[in-house]
């Protein structure tokens, strides 16, 4: 059987960020044959504008991109919107389909009880418009992040239930 590799992409820049957090557990409740990594450098992409050529660090991103089998991101919401910089980041796939028919599972962790639902939405209509293949349980909020973390770690059963049930969905998007 083909061996699976599935990238990790935080929308959060912070060292010690709640969603690269959940993006980590998440990778640790993977089945260990196997493997997730963590795209690092989100904010060495250039600003996109069309017509400009991929540089070294856009050409990493979509290098990235195209040995995965599957994504999974993982952002907080800022002024009800995704991080600049992830968008900034998915934009220069718009033109090349880095993206297109790519199974993703897609997170939002907020330390408000709203869980992060507009930056959830958004990025859901973004990764339409991106061709991605996912379903209706590809994506998860999570509320009140803060209290479901101890120690850089996510202790909470329900939110660790919940993650699992995301690895199973994007597992069976790449198996269908
Ligand atoms: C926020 N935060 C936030 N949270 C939210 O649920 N909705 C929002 O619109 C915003 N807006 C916002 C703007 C700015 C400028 C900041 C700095 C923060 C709070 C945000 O969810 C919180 O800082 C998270 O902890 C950020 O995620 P990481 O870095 O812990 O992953």
């Amino acid at each position: 059987m083909k061996h699976i590799r599935i990238l990790g992409i935080s929308g959060s820049l912070r060292a010690d960020s709640t969603n690269t957090i959940i993006l980590k557990t998440l990778g640790s409740l993977l089945p260990s044959d196997i493997t997730f990594e963590i795209f690092e450098g989100l904010d060495e992409i250039a600003h996109f504008a069309p017509g400009l050529s991929d540089t070294g660090q856009v050409i990493r991103f979509k290098t990235a991109i195209a040995q995965a089998d599957a994504l999974v991101i993982c952002t907080p919401e800022y002024a009800f919107g995704v991080p600049g910089t992830l968008k900034n980041a998915l934009d220069w796939t718009v033109g090349t389909g880095d993206l297109n028919d790519k199974p993703v599972s897609v997170i939002s962790a907020s330390p408000l009880n709203s869980g992060g639902n507009n930056a959830l939405a958004s990025l859901l209509l973004t990764l339409t418009a991106l061709g991605t293949k996912k379903n209706d349980g590809s994506a998860l909020s999570i509320p009140n992040v803060k209290s479901k973390i101890t120690e850089g770690r996510v202790t909470d059963a329900y939110t660790l239930n919940q993650l699992r049930i995301q690895c199973n969905n994007l597992l069976s998007l790449i198996g269908g």
